[in-house]
């Protein structure tokens, strides 16, 4: 048997610390299965749809974690890490009519009370995507009333889980629910349309913020804050039309999202937009997005290059002769250091969790082991870019690899795994892979030195 070297950072590198916390990440449609229990949600009705998951995979079973829960905690435990990142699905704990699952509720308060009884701090995230489709039928996230069900569902879980959970985020990559949903046609609800990827935007940020009060009232000890995603853009050339273009690329997909939680504004490229385009603002939206957050999560993976064109000014270029992921997203974890940096100059930021960081492998056990030497390098170095923020002054305050096992990778299904855990999904067993060896062994050696 090979051992393998543990993932290294400088030994006075403010990550080696104690209060730093590491941590892995999931999230509720991807790993839990037990679909029968549960209201559907628009990733059942996409999976239904003919065309739309690579695999022609859907959530039915996935890594049956529901029914291996306490398995996937002692799992969780053995790579020792500090925090566990994990989603509440909508549809599980309430009823169509808005009143509680309570064997659904129960899932997640024992879970949760595992976790804690381990000192294993807990991040909740209220939605991760999956939104019930009742609520889709009646608009989803282009009906202003989803903003308003989203607060009181965020609620009834702040109120039933309460100081269980250390941090509450209130959205993950709401990019992806409102750009890949709405606008792309690529997540579900598969629609394609500017108006409305632009208008479902606006609608999840109001129930951001509408859920932000809830969470502050229901859970007053816990951070409350807002998960976004981000593809730094680079131009292609120096020429001035590329560099404008990468500029355009940034505030279209980044800053929409950050700018109106921390400035009460969209960025100037919403002027471009006809006004049939524009987001459909009420007084006083803007400055209630604005409302604080104890926390900003990042979500890191690639960085994305842009040249002038396309209708908005920008067109993605695919760099040739450059590593890749499985994804066939480029690996650069220069990118990752500049964004921290690069948003932390331009915004007046809150701390900073990494909540998602990892990469697609197209794994195989082989004698009994999974070997992975490519997310081995990409985790090592992007350990190391986040490091590198650090000590150029960014207040990063966490790390979460994604993810903790292999697991539905939405329109791309089973067959892109980005887990530490390998699963089989045949006997749903479950197999370190080298990488979380690597993980566990840094933070064995950080525990040894504090
Ligand atoms: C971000 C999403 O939050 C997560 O659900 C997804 O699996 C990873 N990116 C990888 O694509």
């Amino acid at each position: 048997m090979t051992t393998i070297s543990p993932f290294t950072l400088p030994g006075d590198s403010a990550m080696m610390q104690p209060d730093f916390l590491f941590g892995v990440a999931t999230a509720s449609f991807q790993i839990e299965g037990d679909g029968a229990n549960r209201q559907r949600c628009i990733w059942d009705t996409f999976c239904n749809t003919p065309g739309k998951i690579a695999d022609g995979s859907d959530g039915e079973i996935a890594c049956d974690h529901v029914n291996r829960w306490q398995e996937d905690v002692e799992l969780i435990a053995s790579l020792g890490v500090d925090a566990y990142r994990l989603s509440i699905s909508w549809g599980r704990v309430l009823f169509a009519d808005g009143s509680i699952n309570q064997a659904g509720m129960d899932f997640y308060l024992n879970l949760l009370d595992a976790l804690n009884s381990l000192k294993i701090k807990v991040f909740v995230t209220l939605y991760h995507w999956d939104l019930p489709q009742h609520l889709e039928d009646k608009g989803g996230w282009l009906n202003r009333d989803t903003a308003y069900a989203f607060a009181d569902y965020a609620r009834i879980v702040a109120r039933a889980l309460g100081d269980r959970v250390f941090a509450y985020s209130t959205l993950n990559e709401p990019f992806c629910s409102a750009f890949l949903g709405y606008e792309a046609g690529i997540h579900a609800p598969g629609l394609k349309s500017r108006a409305k990827g632009r208008a479902a935007a606006h609608h999840l940020l109001l129930g951001h913020a509408l859920a932000m009060a809830e969470i502050r009232r229901e859970a007053p000890g816990a951070q409350a804050g807002i998960v976004l995603n981000f593809s730094p853009s680079y131009a292609f050339s120096a020429n001035e039309e590329d560099v404008n273009a990468a500029r355009l690329a940034h505030e279209y997909h980044n800053t929409w999202y950050l700018m109106p939680l921390m400035q009460g504004r969209y960025p100037d490229i919403i002027n471009q937009l006809g006004i049939e385009e524009r987001p459909p603002i009420e007084p006083g939206d803007m400055a209630l997005i604005q409302t604080p957050i104890d926390y900003l999560g990042i979500n890191y993976y690639t960085r994305n290059v842009y040249r002038a064109g396309g209708e908005l000014g920008f067109e993605e270029v695919r760099l040739g002769n450059v590593p890749r992921t499985a994804m066939d997203w480029e690996i650069c974890p220069g990118a990752f250091t500049e964004l921290l940096q690069s948003l932390a100059a331009e915004f007046d930021l809150p701390p900073i969790y990494i909540t998602e960081n990892g990469a697609a492998e197209d794994d195989m056990p082989i004698n009994g082991a999974v070997h992975d030497p490519m997310r081995l390098d990409y985790l090592q170095s992007h350990l190391l870019a986040v490091h590198r923020a650090i000590e150029a002054g960014v207040e990063v305050k966490g790390y979460f690899a994604w993810s903790l096992m292999d697991n539905f990778e939405w329109a791309e299904g089973y067959r892109k795994r980005f887990g530490l855990v390998y699963v089989d999904y045949q006997s749903q067993q479950r197999m370190l892979k080298s990488s979380a060896k690597a993980y566990q062994g840094l933070l064995a050696k950080r525990r040894e030195a504090n």
